[in-house]
């Protein structure tokens, strides 16, 4: 039996997957995420949420391949690569790997340091890049995350500390296309992290059980905590917190959002750029990088 408090609910095991099925569903319904017969990319980092979101897209019929961007920390890249190539592997499924110490010359510990940014801050400016890239030049529909409600629970916490009205306005789970940009969607946040876990469990999905080790102690991993001594009191707090912002708030701060529109492309990459060269070739050529136009790897579906 899996119980699951908010919901004031108990599920058996097959019961569990279809409420997972449902949730998933349900949230690519209710913010319009993907539409029938378009084709998604998946950014797979190894972890129990992307590729359980790999996983749900494809039993409900979507088509959908995947993408693993290796950062180059250390065992922690190697192994969690390992997880994503074998879950495609074992499926036949189309994934394409990244490696950014080889296609960029840097990695993500001594990249940042170089480039006096925290680990994670270079880390999230890799991926975001990478990721766009990826599904523009793959010709995507979409580009899906494996952020979960705690994920998502956790931004806005932070976000609300600080009052950063910016951020809060962007805070959606589809960004739409434009500019360069492909569409971004979220179809997890409707479950929970311990629901996510549980779903790879039933599904014999094997997942990199391992943080990141540059993440720990990190500002979000404590507004997670904080957030999860909240909900073990007042079961339902997180939800009604997310998506009350998503229904109440949200909209009170549109207009803070709307300055993305005021984009240029960057020199270098020819991507979206605020400047007249974008964050990411800075942040390479701080790093003591190169820039080079990489094309992924693809390995799985031979
Ligand atoms: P994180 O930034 O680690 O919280 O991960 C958020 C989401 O980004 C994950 O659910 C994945 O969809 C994606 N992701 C994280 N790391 C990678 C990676 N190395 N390669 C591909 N996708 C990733
Ligand atoms: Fe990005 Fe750890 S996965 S810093
Ligand atoms: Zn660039």
């Amino acid at each position: 039996m899996i119980d699951l408090r908010r919901h004031n609910s108990n599920f058996c095991p097959d019961h569990f997957v279809k409420f997972c099925r449902d949730q998933v569903a349900r949230a690519i319904d209710e913010f319009e995420m993907i539409q029938p017969g378009q084709r998604a990319l998946v950014a797979v980092s190894g972890g129990k949420d992307s590729l359980a979101v790999w996983d749900l897209l494809l039993e409900s019929g979507y088509e959908a391949d995947g993408l693993y961007v290796g950062l180059g920390i250390a065992d922690y890249s190697d192994t969690s690569g390992e997880f994503a190539q074998r879950f495609a592997r074992d499926r036949g499924l189309r994934l394409q790997v990244l490696d950014v110490p080889e296609s960029y010359g840097y990695d993500i510990p001594s990249g940042a340091r170089a480039a006096r940014r925290v680990p994670c801050s270079a880390c999230g400016l890799t991926k975001r890049h990478l990721f766009d890239q990826a599904a523009i030049d793959g010709g995507y529909d979409v580009l899906v995350t494996g952020h979960n409600l705690d994920d998502e629970a956790a931004v806005l916490f932070g976000n609300v500390l600080r009052w950063q009205t910016e951020y809060l306005a962007r805070q959606h789970p589809v960004l739409p296309e434009g500019d360069g940009f492909p569409k971004k969607v979220k179809p997890l946040v409707r479950l929970s992290e311990r629901e996510t876990a549980a779903y790879c469990v039933l599904r014999g999905i094997d997942y990199m059980v391992e943080e990141c080790p540059m993440a720990v102690g990190n500002r979000h991993l404590g507004y997670k905590e904080a957030l999860n001594e909240i909900e073990l009191a007042s079961p339902g707090t997180k939800a009604a917190f997310y998506f009350g912002f998503l229904q109440r708030g949200a909209e009170l701060l549109r207009v803070d959002g709307d300055r993305a529109a005021e984009l240029g492309v960057c020199e270098r990459c020819g991507s979206p750029a605020g400047a007249a060269i974008c964050a990411f070739c800075r942040l390479v050529e701080r790093a003591g990088g190169h820039t080079m136009d990489s094309r992924p790897v693809e390995t799985g579906r031979q």
